[in-house]
């Protein structure tokens, strides 16, 4: 073969000609110092506070200490491979996470990676994981309820969409339940739901996962999911992940969204840790001078929008462990002053098989009835005077006060109207289906059943409307009101299936 060189060099000219030198200018800094999940670099002076950093070997740090000559971050991951000496890059971006379509059913860490062994989540479309609150303008008053499916909370605390209601109560007293019935009870509605798992065991997420999946949430349910083994790091950067994720949804889709960060007890402990490694001074109970801001800045991204925005709405809904009923604890007392109400737990209460275990007494909703339906509103005026009045008579009855015929009934009609307000877990009821049961009670036709039968008496009645009547419940679902008419065909209606439960059922009394 014959080689042309007039050919080789022209093709070499060519390349030199064209030739550029592609420069990629990164700041590269250099661990000086690592261990527990912090390390202190030097060399990075441009950093910014709250900057992505990227070590060797692709593991992600955030940039928290910005200190005169040096710089602390944290290590999300695990920061066993961080080596004293290596180098680390800044990214020049802020802490961000995938969201949209795409994450909805998975079950994902903080950082967007899958934890269900799906394939992993492109990140076409990112937030930031800190972003500013809407302000005052856009901002629109909260009217619309989010149904929770629980008759006591949707009669008596309601709650609204754009609210944010905690969930307080011991451990082990049903938080988790509210939270995942309010999920369940979206299916077929038109509310994103997103579940934060912060610092809980792997067991336990995994149990959360498999109600959700079997209850058919996934469709528009995501879990983020930063487990007790999990770096603090981790666990402290979860709710806001949750955050920005539904904040897409809200400010992105125009769509009404539902958070819930479970729970934030944990979420504050994890931060102390981090900042105790970072040895920022601590205050009470060791936490450090920022942790109202931890909580505040993260519920006050919870908002109906305006009009001019869209409408999209961020329900939240944090949880808090107390230690044996002390409400006025440091991290709770913070939260309570944060949030529009509480939903409180009582431990007594669900031994004692009221369940769930509302205090109905402590629990308040400061949106209240601007977020019912007509209907709800009607009944609850009635049933919340009953349970008072109730309350009241059984300090009287306690101290063997003899109680004359009036108080008597009362009494009566609260130990029913309490057994009424029982619901299992996994069976949410329509409005329809709360408004007819609450009706049922405060109407008197209980009143001469066994206290022991009212809870399966309400169960049976609304299995036999919806048979037999099932327009009753539709009416009031589509309409959202109750008409005296209705109510009267209602009470007739259970006083009906009362005449034929009482014939088949002996010992009803
Ligand atoms: N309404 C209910 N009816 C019957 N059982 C319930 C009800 N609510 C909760 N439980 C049961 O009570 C137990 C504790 O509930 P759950 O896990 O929701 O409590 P928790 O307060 O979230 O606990 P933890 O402190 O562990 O987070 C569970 O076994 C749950 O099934
Ligand atoms: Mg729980």
């Amino acid at each position: 073969m014959k080689i042309d060189i007039s050919e080789i060099t022209g093709i070499l000219k060519q390349e030199i000609s064209q030739y550029e030198s592609k420069l990629d200018v990164v700041k590269v800094g250099r661990v000086v110092e690592v261990g527990d999940g912090i390390a202190r670099i030097y060399g990075l002076e441009g950093a910014q506070a709250n900057e992505m950093l990227l070590f060797e070997n692709d593991t992600i740090g955030e940039v928290f200490n910005l200190e005169e000559d040096s710089l602390a971050a944290v290590i999300y991951g695990d920061y066993t491979k961080v080596r004293e000496g290596s180098d680390v890059r800044s990214t020049g971006r802020l802490m961000s996470v995938p969201v949209g379509d795409e994450v909805i059913g998975r079950i994902i860490t903080p950082l967007g990676q899958p934890l269900d062994g799906g394939p992993t989540i492109s990140p076409k479309n990112i937030r930031l994981l800190e972003s500013d609150a809407p302000g005052i303008a856009g901002r629109q008053p909260v009217r619309q309820p989010v149904q929770t499916g629980l008759k006591s909370i949707d009669a008596m605390i309601p709650i609204g969409r754009g609210q944010r209601e905690l969930i307080i109560g011991d451990r082990k007293t049903g938080k988790t339940a509210i939270a995942l019935d309010t999920i369940i009870n979206q299916k077929g509605k038109d509310i994103i739901c997103v579940y934060v798992a912060i610092g809980q065991k792997d067991s336990t997420i995994a149990e959360v996962v498999d109600i959700l999946k079997r209850h058919g949430t996934m469709e528009y349910t995501v879990v983020i999911a930063a487990s007790a083994a999990d770096s603090a790091p981790m666990q402290y950067i979860a709710p806001y992940a949750g955050c920005a994720i539904a904040e897409h949804f809200m400010y992105d889709k125009h769509r009404d969204t539902l958070c819930i960060y479970d729970d934030l007890s944990k979420h504050a402990v994890a931060y102390r840790q981090l900042s105790l490694l970072l040895r920022r001074p601590a205050g009470r109970e060791a936490y450090p001078g920022d942790i109202f801001y931890l909580h505040s800045r993260l519920l006050e991204r919870s908002a109906k929008l305006s009009d001019k925005l869209g409408a999209g709405s961020l329900t939240a809904l944090p949880i808090v462990e107390t230690l044996e009923g002390q409400v006025s604890a440091y991290i709770p007392t913070n939260i309570i002053s944060i949030t529009d109400g509480q939903i409180y737990l009582q431990r007594d209460l669900f031994h004692a098989g009221v369940r769930p275990a509302i205090d109905v007494g402590v629990s308040v909703s400061r949106v209240g009835g601007d977020a019912q339906v007509q209907a709800m509103k009607k009944v609850a005026a009635r049933l919340r005077l009953d349970l008072a009045a109730y309350y009241e008579l059984l300090d009287f009855a306690r101290l063997g006060t003899e109680l004359d015929a009036a108080s008597q009934r009362r009494l009566e009609r609260g130990k029913r109207m309490v057994e009424l307000l029982k619901q299992p877990q996994f069976s949410p009821l329509s409005v329809g289906e709360e408004v007819i049961t609450i009706l049922a009670g405060s109407s008197g036709l209980l009143d001469d059943i066994a206290v022991e039968a009212t809870s399966r008496f309400a169960t049976d009645l609304l299995g036999w409307l919806n048979q037999k009547h099932p327009d009753l419940a539709a009416e009031i679902n589509k309409t959202g009101k109750l008409s005296d008419e209705l109510a009267t065909k209602i009470t007739e209606r259970v006083a009906e299936f009362k005449a034929i439960y009482q014939q088949t059922h002996e010992g009803m009394k």
